[in-house]
């Protein structure tokens, strides 16, 4: 386990969509959090820069103290699992 630090990270597609506008979050060693907002907002976008499978554009992400945005998938020690659940009312 690690502290995660994320400053001003932005996200700007190829085609000029900006998607990610400057998010600042510091998760501590063991801490729990929950990425919650409508479809379209960003979460699938940020969690894939921290996971390293989508460039960061601008910002800095730190994990156990180290800058990571340069750094590929595998020697950020990490592992993503998404899972999207829709809750239909009927
Ligand atoms: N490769 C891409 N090129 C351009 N825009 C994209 C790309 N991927 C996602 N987007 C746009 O970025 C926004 C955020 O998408 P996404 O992170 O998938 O949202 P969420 O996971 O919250 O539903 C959306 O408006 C989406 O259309
Ligand atoms: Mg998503």
């Amino acid at each position: 386990m690690a502290t995660m630090t994320l400053e001003k990270i932005k996200k700007v597609y190829p085609n000029g969509f900006k998607a990610i506008h400057g998010v600042d979050l510091d998760i501590d060693d063991g801490e729990m959090i929950v990425l919650v907002g409508p479809s379209g907002c960003g979460k699938s976008t940020l969690l894939r820069m921290i996971a390293g499978l989508e460039t960061i554009s601008d910002g800095t992400l730190n994990i156990g103290g180290d800058r990571v945005n340069e750094k590929e998938p595998g020697e950020r020690d990490i592992a993503w699992c998404s899972k999207t659940t829709r809750f239909i009312r009927t």
